[in-house]
């Protein structure tokens, strides 16, 4: 007779797993709202260097009020804060086997995991460059001209730009394919086929959002 050897789990396993699969689903969730929503509001904005450097100013840099600006700031960062320590957890769990295993999926998700590293240091750069430093350093917001102008006449500015911004939008965009696998919002493999033309297409509306907004840029800094 054959007998199973199944061990009971123990409450503090069990409380392990719960605490691991609740930070799992928030590391997720916040990468989508409000990090994801935030981001396509941030592009969304920077569109009006198209409009000029005051529409620029008052869509990007102002606030109503300091409060505004120190709120938006949280609902931003907090975010992207844990976010970034469970992604870097998840870089550090993850083991590519895409030399073995040449299917595209698979190739995606090392992209994903290389995207993660390449927004790291973007954001790192970006948010002390065009924020912290202007703010904290200068005493007053990122001005227009000192933007357009770097864009228009310094080359490693206009790359990393260029870069970090594709960066983000491969990232987003095939992390809602992978949020909407993951909680289980598309299933069927029809579904499935249809949500990668979705992501390309989101990818492609990123992109061109982001490139255009540079574009804006680089043009008013002549
Ligand atoms: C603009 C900033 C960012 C946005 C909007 C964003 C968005 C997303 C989204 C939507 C996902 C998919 C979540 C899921 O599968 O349920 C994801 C996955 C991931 N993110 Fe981010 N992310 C950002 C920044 C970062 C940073 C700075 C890191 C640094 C380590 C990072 C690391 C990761 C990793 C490793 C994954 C894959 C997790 C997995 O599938 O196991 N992300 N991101």
């Amino acid at each position: 007779m054959c007998a199973l050897n199944v061990r009971p789990m123990t409450t503090a396993t069990a409380s392990r797993i719960d605490r691991s699969f609740l930070r799992a689903r928030m590391g997720s969730l916040l990468a989508v709202v409000p990090l994801g929503v935030w981001t396509v509001d941030h592009l969304w904005r920077n569109l009006a260097a198209f409009r000029g450097a005051s529409a620029w100013q008052d869509e990007v840099t102002s606030h109503s009020h300091p409060l505004a600006f120190f709120l938006s700031s949280l609902l931003a960062l907090v975010p992207l804060a844990l976010h970034t320590v469970w992604g870097i957890g998840r870089l550090a769990s993850a083991r590519p086997n895409n030399v073995r295993y040449g299917t595209f999926a698979n190739l995606k998700y090392a992209v994903q995991r290389l995207s993660a590293i390449g927004i790291l240091l973007f954001l790192g750069a970006h948010l002390w460059l065009a924020t912290l430093h202007p703010r904290f350093v200068e005493g007053h917001p990122e001005p227009f001209d000192d933007i357009a102008n770097q864009m228009r006449h310094h080359g490693p500015t206009l790359t990393v730009y260029l870069l970090g911004t594709l960066g983000v939008a491969y990232h987003l965009a095939n992390g809602l394919h992978s949020f909407a696998m993951g909680w289980g919002l598309v299933v069927s493999r029809r579904a499935l086929r249809k949500l990668d033309g979705v992501a390309v297409a989101i990818f492609l509306a990123l992109l061109a959002m982001s490139w255009s907004a540079i574009y804006a840029l680089w043009a008013a800094g002549a």
